[in-house]
């Protein structure tokens, strides 16, 4: 089963499956979102909408555990996750469509691991998923290869912060991406993520950022997200 973890604006999806079914999970963490079940392309598609319904959970409250461990409960060996981003170089637009190879984790106070009672290390030298990422380039026009700076929120950064994220790598900067890549890991589900650059970061922007900037852009861009998706499903 392919699972896809919305963030802002790609519920439509599930409106292109057939028999949709929704389930929500049990976990030793707490109750999943509603997740819907349905068939695309004759494959098994499972979709969790990564803030909850009505986008309840801003992006330090989600319970990433809840939400991986019921993908990997429901059958799912493959995760393609939306995440709206920032980006810190001018090349990279908003509306573009970036596939991350690596992250750099700024989060703070989230439930990272499973393994709290137990010794375990788990390589993340490459932290995405090779093939996955691979059909995810090769089904759209997307800029292949990027760093994603994960930071805590809610709020969003400093001029210092971005000008130091650049200097350490960085390419965009979000939210939601940590600890679900990482989570995804520890249950040796593959995991890629489609960035959708939503804004330029504070003071790579001209203007000041607002929210409304961010939805605009994901609301436009909505469609060639799902087509980008529903493409990389048949591969
Ligand atoms: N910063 C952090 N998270 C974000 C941004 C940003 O500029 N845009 C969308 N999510």
């Amino acid at each position: 089963m392919i699972g896809i973890i919305g963030g802002t604006g790609i519920y439509e999806i599930v409106e292109m499956g057939k028999d949709v079914e929704t389930k929500i999970i049990e976990t030793p963490y707490g109750e999943s979102p509603e997740i819907s079940i349905f068939k695309l392309h004759g494959k098994d598609i499972a979709f969790m909408p990564r803030h909850a319904k009505g986008h309840a959970n801003p992006p330090h409250m989600i319970n990433y555990r809840a939400n991986i461990y019921a993908m990997k409960k429901i059958g799912v060996e493959r995760i393609i996750a939306t995440n709206a981003v920032g980006s810190l170089d001018l090349s990279v637009k908003p509306g573009d469509f970036l596939i991350p190879h690596d992250f750099i984790d700024f989060t703070k106070t989230r439930e990272f691991t499973f393994y709290d009672t137990k010794t375990v290390h788990i390589d993340i030298t490459e932290p995405y998923c090779h093939d996955l990422r691979n059909y995810l380039i090769e089904s759209g026009e997307v800029v292949p290869n990027g760093v994603y700076v994960c930071t805590e929120g809610p709020r969003f950064e400093t001029a210092a912060e971005i000008a130091m994220f650049k200097q350490l790598g960085g390419n965009v900067v979000g939210m939601t991406g940590i600890p679900e890549a990482i989570l995804a890991r520890e249950l040796e589900i593959c995991y890629a993520s489609i960035c959708m650059v939503s804004n330029y970061a504070a003071s790579i922007s001209p203007t000041k950022l607002t929210i409304d900037e961010v939805f605009e852009v994901v609301e436009g861009q909505k469609e060639n997200l799902v087509k980008l998706i529903s493409e990389a499903i048949t591969k």
